[in-house]
C-alpha cells in the first residue's frame, strides 16, 4: 500500500474523494480494473490513495461500525481494537468516569467508542497521518463536541482528566513483542501517570508475563466470541484486588481469587470448556465452583459435571464416551456413533489434533454429525473423551 501522509488524508477527507469512495464501496473490487477507472479520472497518487482506502474500508467492516465513513491506515487498523471490545471497556471499565484520555489513539478504534458511550475524550496521537485521520473519524461520526484531539507526545501534554486509557504499541523497531517495557510508549512510562491521573487502564497482550507487573497493579482478561483479545491492567483507582475474566459479547464476567482445589475425576454426563478469558485469568476453580462441577485433573483446564448448567463462561459438551486414549478406541467411537466429522481439541496431550484428524478419516460417514475429541491427561494418563454439542 502506498504510504499516506497528512496531504493524502486532507485530499481523502475532501468532497470528491468522498463521493467516489461511496461509489467504490457498493461494487466489487478487482485491482487492475478498479485501479485503471481511478487513474482516468484522477493522478497516478490519488488513484492509489483511493484504491487503499476502498479495501482498507471493506477489511475495517468486521472491526468498526460505519467503516464506510471512516479513513483508515493499514498498520493503525490492525492495531485497532475491535469495537465490541472498545465499547465495553468504555462502559464498564471507564464508567464511572466523565472525562478520559486515550492516550495513543491511533485512528480511534478506542476513543471513537469512548465518545459513543457519552465520554469527553481527550485524544492524544504523535503521528500526524494518524491524528489527522483520527480528527476526520471523529467529525466523520458526529463526535467532534466530544473529542478533542491533540497532536504530540503523550509524556508532554498536561492531563486534566479523571482517567486515562492507554493502547501501547506492540512493535519496536518493527518487532512484535510481548515484553512490558518493549511496548511503545513502556509499561513504566505509563505506570508513572498513576501519580498524574486518578484511575488509568492499560491494554496489553494476552500473553504477558505476568510476573513483569508491578505488584500494585490490577488484571483481567477479555475475549471476543470465544478468542482471547487482550489483558488489561489497571492502576490508580483501576488497581482491582482480584483477577477477573470478561466473556464477550454476553458481558459476563467472574473474578477471584482462585477457589480452593475441585474434586477430580474421570468425566461426568457433561465436560465444560472454560473460555479462554477464564483460563487466563486463572479462575477455572472458581469457575468449577460456579457450575458445581469436578476438575478432570487438577492441572487441566477441563470441567465435568452430572447437570449441566448454562452458561458464557464456559462451552459444553455431552460426553458419550471416555477412555484411556488409543487411536483404535477412538476410531471405534466415531464409527459406532455414526459421526460425519471430528474436531479434536487437547489440553496436555502430545497428540497433534490435524494429524489425528486425517488418521480417523476412515471411521467417518458422510452426513452425520460432527463430534469432537478431546485428548487429555487424568491422573497422569492420556485420556479421550468424545463429546457431542448439547
Ligand atoms: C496500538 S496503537 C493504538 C490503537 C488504538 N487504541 C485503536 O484502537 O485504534 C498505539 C498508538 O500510540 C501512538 N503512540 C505511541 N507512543 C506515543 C507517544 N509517546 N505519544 C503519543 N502517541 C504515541 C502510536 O503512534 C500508535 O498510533
Amino acid at each position: 500500500m502506498r504510504r499516506l501522509t497528512p496531504e493524502a488524508v486532507r485530499f481523502l477527507a475532501g468532497p470528491a474523494a468522498r463521493a467516489e469512495l461511496a461509489a467504490l464501496a457498493g461494487e466489487p473490487l478487482y485491482p487492475l480494473a478498479a485501479l485503471a477507472a481511478l487513474r482516468k479520472r484522477w493522478g497516478e497518487g490519488e488513484a492509489a490513495w483511493l484504491y487503499d482506502q476502498a479495501v482498507l474500508r471493506r477489511r475495517a467492516r468486521g472491526k468498526f461500525p460505519e467503516a464506510d465513513a471512516l479513513l483508515f491506515e493499514a498498520e493503525a487498523l490492525e492495531q485497532a481494537s475491535a469495537w465490541p471490545v472498545a465499547r465495553w471497556r468504555a462502559e464498564q471499565v471507564f464508567g464511572p468516569y466523565e472525562r478520559v484520555a486515550d492516550l495513543g489513539a491511533g485512528i480511534g478504534g478506542d476513543a471513537l467508542a469512548l465518545a459513543a458511550a457519552g465520554k469527553r475524550v481527550l485524544a492524544v496521537e504523535r503521528d500526524p497521518v494518524r491524528a489527522a485521520i483520527l480528527e476526520h473519524n471523529v467529525a466523520a461520526l458526529g463526535l467532534a463536541g466530544r473529542v478533542e484531539v491533540v497532536r504530540g507526545d503523550l509524556r508532554g501534554i498536561a492531563l486534566d482528566v479523571e482517567a486515562a486509557f492507554a493502547d501501547p504499541a506492540r512493535r519496536r523497531e518493527g518487532r512484535r513483542s510481548v515484553r512490558l517495557q518493549a511496548m511503545d510508549p513502556s509499561f513504566a512510562e505509563l505506570a508513572g501517570l498513576a501519580g498524574r491521573v486518578p484511575a488509568v487502564a492499560v491494554k496489553l497482550a494476552p500473553a504477558l508475563d505476568k510476573a513483569e507487573l508491578p505488584p500494585e497493579a490490577g488484571l483481567g482478561f477479555v475475549s471476543l466470541d470465544g478468542e482471547l483479545k487482550e489483558a488489561l491492567a489497571g492502576l490508580g483507582e483501576l488497581a482491582w484486588a482480584e483477577p477477573w475474566a470478561a466473556v464477550l459479547p454476553a458481558g459476563a464476567r467472574l473474578h477471584g481469587p482462585e477457589a480452593d482445589p475441585l474434586p477430580t475425576g474421570e468425566p461426568l454426563r457433561y465436560l465444560y470448556e472454560p473460555d479462554p478469558a477464564v483460563i487466563r485469568a486463572g479462575l477455572v476453580r472458581r469457575l468449577g465452583r460456579e457450575l458445581e462441577a469436578a476438575q478432570l485433573d487438577p492441572e487441566v483446564a477441563y470441567l465435568t459435571a452430572e447437570v449441566l448448567r448454562s452458561t458464557p463462561l464456559a462451552r459444553a459438551w455431552e460426553v458419550l464416551e471416555h477412555g484411556p486414549f488409543r487411536q483404535k478406541t477412538v476410531a471405534a467411537w466415531l464409527a459406532a456413533h455414526g459421526a460425519g466429522g471430528v474436531e479434536v481439541k487437547r489440553r496436555r496431550s502430545p497428540v497433534e489434533p490435524a494429524v489425528l484428524e486425517k488418521k480417523l478419516r476412515a471411521a467417518l460417514v458422510s452426513g452425520g454429525p460432527v463430534l469432537t475429541l478431546f485428548l487429555t491427561r487424568i491422573a497422569g494418563r492420556p485420556w479421550a473423551v468424545l463429546g457431542r454439542r448439547p
